[in-house]
């Protein structure tokens, strides 16, 4: 295994986080062991994050960070940030029955995962929960996805980073991609967020990109 990342490996062009909990597997991936430690394979083509890391050669999390997620869908993603954030916490945002149902047994094994059913058009609902974080993961398709972005960013420190994972056809379907994505830029930084980097995953999730934000 060659590290690329903090907690994230290499091997024959797979990506691989370091498993938490030896053992067991998460939503039926590879798992392979070397010297010791247990690896669990991460596929570009179930977590956008995984797509990011391909084209940008690295992700912006530390294992100490606490982070809040929102769209954590049944934990896929959220499981490899919880075998990188060993120091740290997630608080794993979702809103609908089934996938939270997952989430939810996911984190009754790991620890550093905290799930929340809560709709994140909401946040004063779980502010008392979730504090300040180190960065803030938005994965929700819904055509408010950019306000709902902004009104989380309440919770990130000054300094800090959070990245939104734009869908361009759940926001308007008539519009190119790159429209929206610049629509998206704008309004963020109309709120005074300084746009670090905008990287096309479309490669993996047709019309997608991912906009990465410092406060
Ligand atoms: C694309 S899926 C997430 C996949 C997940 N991020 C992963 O990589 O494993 C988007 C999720 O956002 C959730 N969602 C949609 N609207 C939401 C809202 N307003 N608040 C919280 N979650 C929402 C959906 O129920 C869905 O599970």
């Amino acid at each position: 295994m060659k590290p690329v990342d903090v907690g994230i490996y290499e091997k024959d062009g797979k990506y691989y986080t370091l498993n938490l909990i030896p053992g067991q597997d998460v939503y039926g991936e590879e798992l392979v062991e070397e010297e010791g430690f247990e690896y669990r394979e991460w596929d570009p083509n179930r977590s956008k994050l995984c797509a990011f890391l391909e084209k940008e050669g690295s992700i912006p999390i530390q294992p100490d960070m606490d982070i809040l997620y929102l769209g954590a869908g049944d934990g896929t993603t959220a499981s490899h940030m919880s075998d990188i954030v060993t120091e740290g916490k997630i608080f794993a945002l979702e809103v609908a029955r089934e996938p939270f149902r997952n989430l939810l047994s996911l984190s009754k094994d790991r620890r550093n995962i905290f799930s929340i059913m809560a709709d994140a058009r909401n946040p004063e609902r779980y502010e008392e929960i979730v504090g300040k974080v180190d960065f803030i993961y938005q994965d929700i398709s819904q055509k408010d996805q950019t306000e709902i972005f902004l009104k989380n960013l309440r919770f990130l420190k000054e300094d800090s980073i959070a990245i939104i994972v734009v869908k361009a056809k759940s926001m308007d379907v008539s519009r190119s991609p790159e429209q929206i994505y610049e629509e998206v830029e704008d309004k963020l930084g109309k709120e005074g967020y300084d746009i670090l980097l905008k990287t096309d995953i479309s490669h993996r999730q047709k019309d997608h990109a991912m906009i990465v934000i410092e406060k």
